[in-house]
């Protein structure tokens, strides 16, 4: 048996985001660590697989497809989630998408996009989903930040520019929600090999550069998330919040590596 503080059964946890990559390991993770976990998205067959996979983990689930770009998706999504689980007393957002232009030749609608989809679509299911929490005075919500939080990349200013104020917007929703027993935190990846990612760092010089300034020397593996998702889940986490926590192989602490 694990650590009673980070145990995290009797709690319902909804990972928007959570089909792939990133987001499917931390749902997976959060059900292995005791949770009913929903994990949704976009593409409804992906949800409808991602809820197979947690089920098979003995945990409860449902198959709900959301858009955060879209309010009452995110509305229906809680709605559902409410009506057949019960209270949410876990969000995770890593819905996010990523673009890669020099800023000169970015259109507008461009940049428009993945803030509404990596920073607003944040802050939409946090409103979403904070009330039920405020209510019963309990809630963990994790956003999924990145080192662009805090470093810019070369030639994604948007998305360096979202992920910025995803860290910003987790402190601004901390220091509101701390009165009311909701902890919000985040967590920074380094870099992980997904379908976000794979065309700019396989086989790419972005990607050796990447390797070279990361000292452990490798890209990070999904799982190795996990672990920082599930204490901020957890009671363990309880005088955490307004928090991001950076799982980097070292990338942000280094200067020269060689
Ligand atoms: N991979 C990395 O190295 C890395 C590093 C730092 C931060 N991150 C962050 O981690 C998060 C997950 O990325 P990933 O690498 O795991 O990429 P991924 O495999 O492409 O996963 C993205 C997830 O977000 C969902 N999604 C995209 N747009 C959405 C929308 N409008 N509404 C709802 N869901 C949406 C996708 O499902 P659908 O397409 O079906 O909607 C999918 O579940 C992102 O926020 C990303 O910025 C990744």
């Amino acid at each position: 048996m694990g650590h009673p503080l980070l145990s995290l059964e009797k709690k319902n946890a909804v990972v928007i985001g959570g089909t792939s990559g990133i987001g499917l390991a931390l749902a997976k993770g959060l059900a292995m660590a005791g949770a009913n976990v929903v994990a949704t998205g976009r593409r409804a067959d992906l949800a409808a697989a991602a809820t197979r996979e947690i089920e098979a983990l003995g945990r409860q689930s449902l198959a709900q497809a959301c858009d955060v770009t879209d309010p009452s998706s995110i509305e229906r999504l809680r709605d559902t989630v409410l009506a057949h689980l019960g209270p949410v007393q876990i969000l995770v957002n890593c819905a996010g998408q990523t673009r890669r232009a020099p800023t000169l030749e970015m259109p507008e609608a461009d940049w428009q996009a993945l803030l509404d989809i990596n920073l607003t679509g944040a802050l939409r299911a946090c409103r979403a989903f904070a009330p039920q929490m405020i209510e019963r005075r309990y809630g963990r919500i994790i956003n999924i930040a990145s080192i662009a939080s805090f470093v810019s990349l070369y030639e994604v200013a948007a998305y360096s520019a979202s992920k910025a104020a995803l860290m910003s917007l987790t402190k601004s929703l901390a220091i509101e929600w701390a009165r009311h027993g909701v902890c919000v935190n985040a967590i920074a990846p380094g870099v992980f090999r997904t379908d976000l990612n794979a065309s700019l760092i396989e086989g790419t010089e972005r990607g050796r550069e990447f390797l070279l300034r990361t000292p452990m020397g490798r890209f990070g593996r999904v799982e190795e998330l996990v672990g920082a998702a599930v204490f901020l889940a957890s009671e363990a986490a309880s005088y955490t919040t307004g928090h991001t926590i950076v799982v980097d192989g070292g990338m942000l602490a280094s200067g020269v590596n060689h």
